[in-house]
This record gives structure tokens, C-alpha cells and sequence, in this order.
């Protein structure tokens, strides 16, 4: 379908599913076994319902948002992900086009199918990128590839540690990879192997499953930047991670790809609010996995997340190129604007819990 015909992130998906090749659809569309939490994921978000405030002059709305400390013109980032080659030969590359036009941060994947150097010379000089790492068995090569990241002028660091074991992904499993894909950062590369084709299990055999929290001095002994946590999924971990003076969280299931029934984000927000709610002043709480709609974005914002990241979707987005990128983001902003309008607020500032009914789901 031609893109202007294309209304929301699921015209994408759908579009997607017909024209990506098999191994992308699969490899992108995928989740850990049974799919409940990627389920969940999507649908708990419905579960929050909105009290909007009305008489509010709602005529100028402003979405800018401050992640950690970087101007976005949107709440939002790009989820790191591997390989959006798959998607569109432009990749990462044709993705960092489109936020950089659109004012939004990209946070590339380790596992992306360009090199950093490459992905980060897309987008004007000086252009923000967030990026992420999954540390090396061999941490030389994680030194050597966060210098690189430092050289580029890149300060804001997300470690991914929800994915010590590549989930069970059936689906990737079951459809055979060609010999022609590789993520030239990681030191692996993405092949088939004797039994079967899951890619994240190929190309994650580089990841060190005996990292743990003592790490962070190794990495701090070299990394002066920022440093985010993605895939917290506790009240417990998000509070160690306080107390370790990291600079931000990701509340994660990973997309619903790699524990299956781990909940979804949200819940652990609302966990957060009731157990531990001093986090918020000392960290900044981002959440992804499921995030679809400008409503979705407002619903985590109003309970506390500084913003949101976002996965699939902008891979879908990519198989119409650059301009299919920047479409979403058009998108996204006009789902925003108008939830904000409707909900009576005019800047992100003005969200608060009392916006939100989560009555549905508070017992949970
Ligand atoms: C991912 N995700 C991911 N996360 C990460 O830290 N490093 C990575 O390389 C990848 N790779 C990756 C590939 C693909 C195809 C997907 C769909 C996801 C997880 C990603 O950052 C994010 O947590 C989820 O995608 C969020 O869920 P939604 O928005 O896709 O529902």
C-alpha cells in the first residue's frame, strides 16, 4: 500500500507482514514461546483509562521532552534493534535520516547491521544518539567498541541486561536465515547453525551471561558517560540500580521476546509508584514494549516515565525506506498532540497520576 494511505503503527505492521521477507517477518515479529507477555505488553496499556480535565485552552501543545539531559522534540526514542537491514537496505542508516529531520533520538543496537561510525554519519554532525551494549564474554572488545562510541561524541550508554540466554523464539526458529546477514560490531555474525535459525540466539553468542552488578565498576573504570539500564523488571532491581548511581532505567520484558509471562512494563510501573516512589526524583524511568499509540505514550508519561521507547514499529516503518520512518514519527505526534488536546493538558509537564484510572489493574 502506498504510504500516504498508511494511518497508524499497526497500517505499518500490517504492510509489513506482506512485503518483508519471511526471515525479517519472522525475526522482527517475534516472541519468546507462547507470546503472553508480548500479548500483555500491547493490551495492558487499554487496561489504564484516562479522566481528562476540559475548559483548558488547549490551542498550542508542546510534546519537547528532556532525555537524559538531550532535547527531543517527541517522549519518545528508537528502541535498539538488530538488523533493520532486513527491513530496507538503507537499515539504521535510513533511520537515523528520519529522527534527525524529525528531532528525536535513535539508540542504536550493537547488534545493528552498520557500524556505528556509519549509522551516526547519516544524520547531520553533532546529531544525538543514545547507544546500547550487550558486554562481550570477551571485554576487551566491549572496551575497544565503547571508545569508538566515546570518539563519536556519544554520552548516553543503555547496558541490556534482560538477555543473558536468548529467549525462545519459535517462530525465528522456524524459518531458515540466508548466509548474508551480519552485525559488523559485535564480532559475530548472524548465521544459520546446525540447529536452527533463531537469530538472536545466533548472533548473541558474543554475550556475557556471567555479568553482574559488581560489573559496573569495570565498566565505570573506562565509560565516563551516562549509564542506563535496560530490562529492569523489579521494584528490587530498580532500587539497586539507585543505589549503584546509575543514571536512568528501562522497565523492559524485552519486547515479550526473551522471558515469556514477564510482565508487562506497566505493572512494574505501578509497583514502582507504590514501593519505591523516591526512584522518580532519582533516576529517569523509561518504558517500552507494546507502545503503538500517541495514548500509550500519555498513559506511561502520566505514571511516572520520563518517556518511552519504541521497537517494531519503527522497524516496520523502515520497509518503505527513510520517508516510511519519518511518516511514523508524523504519526506518533499527531496521535500525541491530540491526546494531549483531549486530555487537557498543553505540555508534558502537566501530566500526573491523577489523569489516569488504573483500578483495572492496581490489584495486580
Ligand atoms: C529488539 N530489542 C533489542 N534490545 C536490545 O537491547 N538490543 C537489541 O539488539 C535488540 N534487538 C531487537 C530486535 C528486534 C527485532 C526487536 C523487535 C527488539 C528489544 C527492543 O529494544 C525493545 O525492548 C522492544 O522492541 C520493545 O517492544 P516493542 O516496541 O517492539 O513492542
Amino acid at each position: 500500500p502506498p504510504l500516504s494511505s498508511i494511518l497508524s503503527s499497526h497500517d505499518f505492521e500490517i504492510a509489513a507482514h506482506s512485503t518483508l521477507s519471511k526471515k525479517a517477518w519472522a525475526f522482527y515479529s517475534s516472541a519468546a514461546t507462547d507470546l503472553i507477555s508480548d500479548r500483555a505488553n500491547k493490551s495492558f496499556y487499554n487496561r489504564v483509562w484516562f479522566r481528562p480535565r476540559v475548559l483548558r485552552d488547549v490551542k498550542e501543545v508542546d510534546t519537547v521532552c528532556m532525555i537524559q539531559g538531550v532535547r527531543s522534540s517527541l517522549p519518545l526514542f528508537v528502541a535498539p534493534a538488530a538488523m533493520a537491514r532486513l527491513a530496507h537496505e538503507s537499515g539504521e542508516r535510513g533511520i537515523a535520516k528520519a529522527c534527525s529531520k524529525k528531532g528525536i533520538i535513535q539508540c542504536a543496537s550493537i547488534n545493528a547491521s552498520y557500524a556505528i561510525e556509519e549509522i551516526v554519519s547519516a544524520a547531520p554532525a553533532d546529531y544525538p544518539f543514545f547507544f546500547q551494549l550487550y558486554v562481550n564474554k570477551h571485554r576487551p572488545s566491549s572496551e575497544l567498541l565503547l571508545k569508538r562510541v566515546w570518539d563519536l561524541g556519544i554520552r548516553v550508554l543503555f547496558l541490556t541486561v534482560d538477555a543473558p540466554a536468548p529467549g525462545k523464539r519459535e517462530a525465528d526458529e522456524a524459518v531458515r536465515a540466508g548466509d548474508i546477514l551480519s552485525t559488523p560490531m559485535s564480532g559475530t555474525s548472524a548465521t544459520r547453525d546446525k540447529t536452527g535459525s533463531g537469530l538472536a540466539r545466533t548472533m548473541g553468542t558474543y554475550i556475557d551471561p556471567s555479568l553482574s552488578w559488581e560489573d559496573l565498576v569495570w565498566l565505570r573504570s573506562f565509560w565516563m558517560g551516562k549509564v542506563i539500564v535496560k530490562g529492569v523488571q523489579s521494584v528490587e532491581d530498580a532500587k539497586r540500580a539507585s543505589k549503584e548511581g546509575i543514571d536512568g532505567i528501562v522497565l523492559s520484558n524485552h519486547g515479550g521476546r526473551n522471558l515469556d509471562t514477564s510482565s508487562p512494563a506497566v505493572l512494574v510501573l505501578l509497583e514502582l509508584r507504590r514501593h519505591c516512589p523516591e526512584i522518580f526524583s532519582q533516576l529517569e524511568v523509561y518504558v517500552d514494549g507494546g507502545i503503538r499509540r500517541g495514548t500509550d505514550i500519555l498513559k506511561a508519561l502520566c505514571l511516572g516515565a520520563t518517556a518511552v521507547s519504541i521497537g517494531r514499529p519503527f522497524l516496520y516503518a523502515l520497509s518503505y525506506g527513510e520517508d516510511g520512518v519519518e511518516h511514523l514519527i508524523d504519526i506518533l505526534r499527531d496521535e500525541l498532540e491530540t491526546a494531549m488536546r483531549l486530555l487537557g493538558i498543553t505540555d508534558l509537564s502537566q501530566l500526573h497520576s491523577g489523569l489516569v484510572n488504573t483500578g483495572d489493574i492496581d490489584h495486580l
